[in-house]
């Protein structure tokens, strides 16, 4: 430890406020200390690894060296508050309020409607902000930059970009044709102009009601902050911390000295490595150095032959900097420059780049670095220095495999790195492939430089590093060395392969897998290199009118050169404008923007954890399992209960009622099933207490056989959840004997993990009188954990009080789940007898919770050759995980929905739920069918790549036609299905466009292109009567203002902005009368999760009768005074003691399902679909961009277009991550990998379709639902997969002109890695392969 001097004060300006921290712990990030210490939650937790963006603030410093206010977006979850000294922070709140001035991104995110759960929003809003503070008028391309770091799982991102767009300098709508007009508007005017009967609309907000952009009102750099950044006195600063100690010293020399003193601890800059290896890694220094303060690190210096970086520069300024020397040298100097510049466009997200520094990045030696590939294949010096004075060493192999010998010591600190220019003759490039194109950590990246002898195609020099293909990044010089000479043809590129792939070996077992997809990239990225070089060389040989023969690249082969644009999406959304008789009043069928979207974009929303600290408040951290399957030896308290302000542990002996099911304990007794299952739980004064002590829990285990982890295996050990269900009609066996072709093939969907921006989290405040308990919790159905909590107590459900002001998210993952978390965190407060908080950080989230259960299809389909299916056998297993939850329930869906939208006359559907050593799997978005859909849609496919015909033929030849019954025997009318399919076909121009994709196809060999339209018919609903039901409390007080409640959640889909439509229309009221407070047990008891579509349809049902109820009571009174108002009438009914409060009730839809005749009528309706996807892939790296999607739903009338788009939209992308993007990864032992959004990728802005039309079918009519309206929230999820077929659609493609079969194992996500495989070529044939039975891989795919 340093001598302890008296520690320094931290001052720095939060939204324009002074703070000063007198004991500032180094351990303590911003988001902590101002959600906790300030009090500001506006800045979101959602993953505290810098992957998702929740937190972004802003900070403003005064920069040294070019003497200006620099602001920067940075996720506070990463910034130890230390690092702040003279910084100005700007959070959400310091943006605007609703209280006192709305800022236009505010205003313009929530009114484009932006905003749904909301969770995200302040992180997009202050993303947003930062950018208009350096570019009050950015380009749209500095907008996707912007936001790329912040993730959003509700929206589909367009509506935020939407509102983005507002601000840039050119924003033309529907570029489609580019003229600034949309193709798709109809009619004269196409706009939205309320009050024209059947208008199509293509406007959901009105841009003229935004207020304009005035930079004046921003916050100004506080001018004592200016004054301290200008004073020469640069004192080091101390700040003592617990357990750590933070220095930061003012000048370099005092920085060299320190590091002398204390060689062991570590120089901080942006603190993005070092921050999360402390905390999740268990790295642990007692002492760091900051560099921050250092301006001679931030030097930048030109020289005629390269360019020196401080190594304190932020990657984001490295950008700009390199940018700026590319625009000023000859293109063969600035080689290095660009292909750095190419890859820091796509490292992590803005907000990470701000923060992360160019000698953090060297020193860290990632695995995946980015950048240290290019930078050692670009000749780059290290300028160390230290007390002794200063050296250079080469930025080589033995640096990057962190040799002793070429390591900096342990006194000297990396100053600046210099970079060479490149020169005439050479070529630098660099290559990256990840899971999705932006932030997302690299599978492989690659750097390659040759130099030419002057005049020639003979190798000089050549250079290649990888980075992902071992511990730390490859130099390939043995194999560069042998290429020495070499004139660069074919001949030289095939050794070159052979020799890298002999230099680069990974093993089959390398952390990370995807080995054979990586070893692929090793040499398909070299074929990259080779032709672009190639190129390169003919350019210059035309230059020097060189005679010299260089190799022919026929042009259908160079298009594996470009990357793919990132582009802003552009598109239409389109629906029916409502009756011209409508009052303006009745707001229902109108774009209302979300009741909460204002508040969001403020960060006033409170969401669960956003609830101020209650008196004697303790924290509570969960302790899990880390064995699959096993008997617990013991426990062993006592070490975490010696630590200091740990209360209690809370274990299954100290619950007073039931611990949860014979088969699904609430706190696991004597064994566990899974890893992740929960054991005991700390109760501690703090968070950071009770999470340090769970960690001191020691617990022995005795593995149990067997461990069951795969859908084979358990089908191997006959382990199921529940029995089989089927459904059968026609005589499927003997159709089989008709057919002219029979097809059986295999599907395999993975899971999926519902990432649901706001982590479970529940706050139980005990009270001293008769048990009773208010509950706080993050529920799709509080009275589901209100009846947990009672029966785990032992008390009676009228003492507890479930309330549920906003969820940051669901997607099904809150239906069941939330239920143990709040009986636990009870449990504990009972225990101790005081209120106990429980927030899951991402990572337990992800482990403990489960999610969509991934899917193993068979299938056999008989056809007749014209591609008329006759007779389909379908079996399903879904990996259920070690409890039953809702898988008996998701099988039932999965079957009852598998024949989607087919009329197939002999049809057989089994479906089993497989019981495995994993967590349990539960409810999510679709249940069920967006997996088994995928079984019925391949099949199709298979189909058609035997009639040779397309799938949509097939499609359409196979599609219900007329009024008929449904394999369960249900009627319904595909009128609205045929309609959508048709508009589908003809908005999307699918079959001018499929003609255009197959020239392109045709003239392209290393890209090939994907078409794809998929119909759905989706049921609506729980399929059991009891679920049917819903009610509603609506009181009117003396002043005439109505207070809504109901039995609906409000998880983002805007359930509560159309109850209050409804209610306003009901009685006749603007909206603004209307407040909707909470969802609370007390107020309406007994309610039904919000799930399965029907929340706003059942709910606005009982919301409509209780108004009515009320309307009713008040006739008599506006009978004798008609021109009276209703505030008139309310205190007449007052008077006359008439009552002011009514209950709603609805006495839901009939459902039942006979699964033993196979008969029933389990839906109430159906939302029918169609979506068009085009996609182009990349057959060398497996990428893909989505060029265009055109979607038409059946909404019915909708009761508020936005919000319904919304979901539409937000469930696409959702679904579009299921199926190409989103894999979770579990080890041989059964432990999820993917936990955090670095490892799991849900898709980011950049992964909405360059083109996105979405249209509500006009004229529609359901007498079913209320105001003929559907329920919207699910169904869109599985047209996601359109984009899944489109790639297997271009697949087919590559495989057909490499001659190969065209029918593959259907596997999603269509990963890149699974692209890239299956466009099997040279390169993929020239890997090794290893034999599965001699290594261990590091995860096993599940389904
Ligand atoms: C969410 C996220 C996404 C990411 N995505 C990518 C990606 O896609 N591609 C990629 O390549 N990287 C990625 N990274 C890694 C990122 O590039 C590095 O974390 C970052 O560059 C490290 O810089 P830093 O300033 O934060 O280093 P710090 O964390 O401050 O320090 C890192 C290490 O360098 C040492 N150090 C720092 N400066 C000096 C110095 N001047 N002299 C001596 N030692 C020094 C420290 O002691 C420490 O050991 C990502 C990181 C995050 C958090
Ligand atoms: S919470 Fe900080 S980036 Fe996710
Ligand atoms: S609105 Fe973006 S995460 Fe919910």
């Amino acid at each position: 430890m340093p001598c302890p001097s008296r520690p320094s004060d931290l001052v720095f300006f939060v939204n324009g406020r002074k703070v000063i921290e007198r004991n500032a712990d180094p351990e303590v990030t911003l988001l902590t200390f101002l959600r906790k210490n300030l009090r500001l939650t506006g800045t979101k937790y959602a993953c505290g690894t810098g992957g998702c963006g929740a937190c972004t603030v802003m900070v403003s410093e005064h920069d040294p060296i070019s003497k200006k206010i620099r602001h920067v977006s940075v996720t506070a979850c990463l910034v130890p508050i230390c690092s702040l000294y003279g910084a100005a922070v700007t959070t959400v709140e310091g943006v605007g309020s609703i209280k006192t001035r709305l800022h236009p991104v505010q205003e313009r995110i929530a009114k484009s409607h932006g905003t749904q759960c909301g969770f995200c929003t302040p992180g997009m809003v202050m993303s947003m902000y930062t950018l208009l503070r350096n570019h009050p008028q950015p380009s749209e391309e500095q907008l996707m930059e912007a936001l790329g770091g912040n993730l959003c799982r509700c929206t589909g991102y367009r509506p935020i970009l939407e509102s983005g767009k507002t601000f840039c300098a050119e924003s033309n709508g529907c570029q489609q044709n580019r003229t600034g007009k949309c193709c798709l508007d109809q009619g004269e005017n196409g706009s939205s102009s309320p009050g024209r009967k059947n208008v199509l609309c293509t406007e959901l907000f009105s841009k003229e009601e935004f207020q304009p952009l005035d930079p004046t009102q921003d916050l100004i750099f506080p001018p004592e902050l200016l004054r301290m950044a200008e004073n020469p006195e640069k004192p080091t600063l101390t700040f003592y911390g617990e357990r750590v100690t933070w220095i930061s010293p003012g000048t370099l020399k005092e920085l060299l000295e320190l590091k002398v003193r204390h060689p062991e601890a570590p120089v901080v800059l942006g603190s993005t490595s070092l921050g999360p290896a402390m905390k999740s890694q268990g790295h642990f220094y007692p002492i760091l150095l900051s560099a921050a303060r250092i301006s001679e690190l931030r030097m930048v210096t030109k020289t005629s032959d390269g360019l020196t970086i401080g190594a304190g520069c932020s990657l984001a300024q490295v950008k700009d900097i390199l940018v700026e020397r590319i625009s000023e040298l000859p293109e063969e100097k600035t080689q290095t420059y660009r292909a750095l510049v190419r890859h820091l466009q796509s490292l992590a997200g803005q907000q990470i780049r701000n923060l992360a520094s160019l000698g953090g990045h060297v020193i860290s030696r990632h695995c995946y670095s980015d950048l240290n590939p290019i930078l050692a294949v670009g000749n780059v010096t290290l300028n160390l220095i230290s007390e002794d004075g200063a050296r250079r060493t080469p930025l080589d192999e033995h640096f990057l495999a962190g040799l002793a010998s070429a390591d900096p010591k342990p006194q000297e600190i990396l100053e600046s790195v210099y970079i060479p220019h490149s020169q005439k003759w050479e070529f630098v490039s660099a290559f990256r492939q990840a899971q999705c194109q932006q932030n997302a950590l690299p599978d492989v990246t690659a750097s390659m430089r040759v130099l030419f002898r002057e005049g020639t195609d003979t190798v000089e020099d050549l250079s290649i590093a990888y980075g992902g293909v071992g511990a730390a990044p490859i130099i390939a010089r043995k194999s560069c060395q042998q290429l020495l000479g070499r004139r660069w043809n074919e001949l030289m590129l095939d050794e070159a392969c052979r020799l890298l792939l002999e230099e680069v070996r990974l093993m089959g077992s390398a952390p990370g897998g995807r080995v054979e997809f990586k070893r692929t990239l090793v040499v398909s990225f070299f074929f990259k290199f080779y032709l672009e070089v190639l190129q390169e060389l003919k350019k210059l040989a035309k230059l020097c009118s060189d005679s010299r023969h260089h190799p022919e690249i026929a042009d259908r082969f160079l298009s594996a050169l470009q990357d793919f644009p990132v582009t802003v999406p552009q598109g239409v959304q389109m629906y029916q404008s409502v009756d011209s008789q409508q009052p303006l009043q009745d707001p229902v069928g109108r774009p209302i923007m979300h009741l909460s979207g204002l508040k969001h974009a403020t960060g006033e929303a409170e969401f669960c954890d956003d609830i101020p600290m209650v008196d004697k408040e303790l924290f509570m951290a969960l302790v899990t399992s880390t064995r699959a399957h096993a008997k617990i030896i013991s426990i062993d308290l006592s070490e975490a209960l010696e630590l200091p302000e740990v209360v209690d542990v809370i274990t299954a002996d100290d619950i007073p009622g039931t611990n949860g099911a014979e088969d699904d304990k609430l706190l696991a007794v004597d064994k566990v099933l899974c890893v992740g299952q929960i054991i005991c739980a700390v109760v501690a004064e703090t968070d950071v207490q009770a999470t340090r002590a769970a960690g001191k829990i020691k617990i022995t285990y005795e593995d149990l056989e067997p461990m069951v982890f795969t859908i084979e295996d358990a089908i191997k050990h006959n382990s199921f959840l529940c029995p089989e269900k089927k459904l059968e009609q026609g005589n499927v066996e003997k159709a089989f004997e008709k057919v002219d072709q029979i097809v059986e093939g295999e599907v395999h969907v993975g899971g999926q993990e519902h990432f649901y921006m706001e982590t479970q989290r529940v706050l139980v405040i005990p009270k001293a009188e008769d048990k009773e308990l208010d509950i706080h919790v993050s529920t799709q159905d509080p009275a589901h954990v209100q009846k947990t909590v009672s029966s785990t107590l032992n008390i009676p459900l009228n003492r507890i009080t479930c309330h549920v002001k906003r969820v940051g998210g669901g997607f099904g993952g809150k239906v069941v789940r939330p239920a143990a978390f709040g009986a636990i965190a009870a449990v504990g407060a009972v225990k101790t007898g005081r209120p106990v908080r429980l927030v899951l950080d991402r990572e337990d989230d992800m482990l403990i919770t489960g999610g969509r259960h991934p899917l193993f299809g068979k299938y056999k389909v008989g056809f007749m050759n014209n591609g008329r299916i006759k007779a389909l056998d379908v079996e399903c297993y879904v990996n259920g995980g070690c409890t039953l939850d809702d898988s008996e329930l998701v099988t039932e869906f999965l079957i009852l929905k598998l024949e989607n939208a087919y009329k197939i006359r002999n049809l057989r559907f089994r479906g089993r739920a497989c019981m495995t050593n994993l967590p349990s799997n539960t409810a999510f978005r679709g249940f069920g069918f967006p997996q088994g859909t995928l079984v019925t849609e391949a099949c199709i496919t298979a189909v058609a790549a035997k009639c040779g015909l397309l799938p949509e033929q097939i499609r359409e030849k196979n599609m219900y036609k007329t009024v008929d019954k449904t394999i369960y025997k249900q009627a319904f009318s595909p009128e609205a299905l045929i309609r959508c399919w048709a508009e589908c076909l003809d908005k999307s121009c699918f079959h001018s466009r499929r003609i255009q994709v197959d020239e392109f196809n045709k003239q392209n060999y290393w890209r090939k292109k994907g078409l794809a339209v998929i119909p759905m018919k989706f049921s609506v609903g729980f399929a059991a009567t009891t679920f049917h039901q819903a009610a509603a409390l609506v009181h009117v007080y003396t002043d005439g203002s109505v207070l809504v409640t109901h039995g609906g959640n409000e998880l983002g889909q805007g359930i509560h902005t159309k109850m209050l439509q409804v209610a306003s229309r009901e009685l006749k009221i603007p909206m603004s009368y209307m407040h909707l407070c909470e969802t609370n047990t007390a107020t309406v008891p007994n309610t039904i999760a919000t799930a399965a579509s029907i929340g706003a349809d059942v709910n606005g049902r009982a919301v409509q009768n209780a108004c009515q109820v009320l309307l009713k009571r008040l006739e008599p009174i506006i009978k004798k005074n008609p021109d009276g108002s209703w505030k008139d009438w309310i205190g007449a009914a007052f008077e006359k003691r008439i009552s002011l409060s009514a209950t709603g009730y609805f006495r839901g839809y009939k459902a039942f399902m006979d699964w033993d005749k196979g008969e029933g009528d389990p839906f109430p309706y159906y939302v029918y679909g169609a979506s068009c996807s085009e996609v182009e892939i990349d057959c060398l790296t497996g990428a893909h961009r989505k060029i265009r999607t055109d979607i038409v739903m059946d909404a019915c009338c909708s009761l508020n277009p936005a919000i319904d788009i919304g979901q539409i939209e937000g469930s696409f992308i959702q679904g579009m991550g299921l199926y190409t993007t989103e894999e979770l990864h579990y080890s041989p032992e059964g432990i999820l990998l993917s936990r955090s959004p670095n490892e799991y990728k849900i898709p980011t802005v950049t992964d909405v379709p360059e083109v996105f039309n979405v249209s509500l079918l006009p004229s529609s009519q359901t007498p079913l639902t209320i105001y003929s309206s559907k329920g919207l929230g699910e169904s869109g999820m599985f047209l996601g997969s359109s984009v899944f077929f489109a790639i297997a659609d271009a697949v087919a493609a590559a495989r057909r002109e490499r001659d190969m079969a065209e029918d593959f194992t259907v596997t999603s996500p269509a990963t890149p890695e699974r692209v890239r495989m299956a466009c099997a070529d040279r390169f993929t044939e020239m890997i090794p392969r290893d034999d599965p039975k001699t290594f261990k891989p590091w995860s096993i795919p599940v389904a």
